[in-house]
């Protein structure tokens, strides 16, 4: 990575566009290998309950400009429901190796369905198989159960699964489509604040924001972005 994203600080003229630099950050963590997962990121989401949720999930793709990130999940999970009833989202990476954060904060919408199907076909097929395997978020009877629905759900595709996944049989398998329950989530971002850890807790922390326009299923008219620096 250019080393100029790496600096203990941000410029003193602050970016015109955190995006570039929070990418930056994630291609560098990624390619370090700082940490297994190093795309890992939390997000919280808020639904009519006004409770805030948090999870961990996967950044799959990070597209600095028109600047929005994507994560896969099922569709019936509790997450998505709470996304169903409010679309506003915190998203959270932190590189303790590196000693640097990115809060994200913006609406999510779900990918199209091309791209969902398209990223699929990408996964191992242990991953597709999970994907028709689980009901994600809902109540379950014993680890044994899980294992028989997904043997069976499998069989369904017309493949055999062995009593564990990580035993599945044959090489030879057919192709499994997305299940209609899983796909992307685009989280478009409406604030970025990038922070760096400083020595004495003197860290470097600034926040842009920007407007966010619904336009279409999945997308939105971008303001231009606007940065300040904030104490640490
Ligand atoms: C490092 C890590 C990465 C994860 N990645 C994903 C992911 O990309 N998608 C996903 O649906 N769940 C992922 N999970 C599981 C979620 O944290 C969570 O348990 C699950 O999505 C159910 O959340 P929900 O009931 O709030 O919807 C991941 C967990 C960890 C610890």
């Amino acid at each position: 990575m250019n080393s100029f994203y790496l600096a203990d600080r941000l410029p003193e003229q602050l970016p015109d566009d955190p995006m570039h630099w929070a990418l930056a950050w994630l291609t560098h963590a990624e390619e370090q290998a700082v940490r297994r997962n190093a795309n890992a990121m939390a997000i919280v989401t808020c639904g009519k309950n006004a409770k805030p949720a948090a999870r961990m999930v996967l950044c799959k793709h990070f597209l600095a400009n028109p600047g929005y990130l994507v994560f896969y999940t099922n569709y019936k999970s509790d997450k998505a429901r709470q996304i169903q009833e409010n679309p506003n989202v915190a998203v959270l990476f932190h590189w303790d190796q590196i000693g640097r954060q990115v809060r994200i904060e913006g609406q999510a919408v779900r990918s199209p369905e091309a791209e969902s199907d398209a990223y699929f076909a990408t996964r191992d097929w242990g991953s597709q198989i999970g994907a028709w395997g689980s009901d994600q978020s809902t109540p379950l009877e014993s680890r044994k159960a899980l294992l028989a629905q997904v043997s069976k759900r499998a069989l369904k595709l017309g493949v055999n699964v062995a009593k564990n996944l990580g035993s599945i049989i044959g090489s030879d398998h057919p192709a499994i489509p997305r299940p209609p329950h899983w796909g992307g989530f685009r989280v478009w971002a409406s604030q970025v604040e990038l922070w760096i850890e400083g020595k004495d807790r003197i860290h470097d922390r600034a926040r842009w924001q920007r407007t966010l326009q619904r336009q279409g299923d999945h997308g939105f008219v971008v303001g231009e972005w606007s940065g300040t620096r904030l104490q640490p």
